[in-house]
């Protein structure tokens, strides 16, 4: 497998989560997520991984025609959209749809989920791919995405060519993952006591 630059899942330069697996847990609960939901995600994987870069244009098609989110990925220098930027991140956003179909949550991926939160956030935004971008992505937006970013999967589920129920299943299941993920990406954006 090609390195992806910047995806640092498992490295010792990212720092481990500041929550307990207690707590993940009952973050999963509060989500939704059971056991059928992981065999639900990995149905997904198995339709959405193939088609990954249609996926991307979706989602980059649906960023790109949005000033207010296209403004995220802007250089300070002219303001305009870093395309090298663009490129580096839709690697890895590739690989976030395969690692969230899989749901192997274990160490490595909670403590690269409050990372990827971080990449959001003033306090570590723009530094996997060294760049001078807009400084941090706005916290209601990294919430709204969850709507386009759950939406958008239905088609491409509904032609897989699975029963009803199983399209049903895999898109609450997507969801359930994406709203957990969020949950923990919002951590820098919060007060410690808060949280
Ligand atoms: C549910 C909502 C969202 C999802 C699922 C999502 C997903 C991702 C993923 C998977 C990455 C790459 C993480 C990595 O480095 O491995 C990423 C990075 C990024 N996303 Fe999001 N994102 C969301 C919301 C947003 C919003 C609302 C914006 C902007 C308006 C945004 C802008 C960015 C930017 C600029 C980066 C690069 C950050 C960096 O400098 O490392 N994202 N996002």
């Amino acid at each position: 497998m090609t390195a992806i630059p910047g995806y640092t899942m498992g490295q010792s330069s990212v720092p481990k989560a500041p929550i307990s697996w207690v707590e993940f847990e009952e973050l999963k609960k509060s989500v939704l997520l059971g056991e059928e939901d992981l065999s639900y995600l990995r149905m997904a994987g198995d339709v959405l991984v193939p088609r990954v870069e249609e996926l991307l244009d979706v989602w980059y098609g649906f960023v790109g025609s949005n000033p207010h989110l296209v403004k995220s990925f802007a250089r300070k220098s002219d303001g305009k959209p870093d395309e090298e930027y663009l490129g580096a991140v839709r690697k890895r956003f590739g690989q976030w749809v395969k690692d969230t179909c899989a749901a192997n949550y274990d160490q490595k991926w909670l403590d690269y989920h409050f990372e990827v939160g971080r990449r959001h956030h003033r306090s570590g935004k723009n530094r996997a791919d060294n760049v001078n971008a807009e400084e941090n992505v706005p916290l209601r937006h990294l919430v709204a995405l969850i709507a386009p970013i759950t939406l958008t999967v239905k088609p491409f589920l509904e032609k897989s060519g699975k029963s009803a129920e199983d399209v049903e299943k895999m898109h609450a299941a997507w969801l359930k993952a994406v709203t957990l993920q969020v949950a923990i990406w919002v951590w820098p954006y919060t007060r410690e006591e808060d949280y």
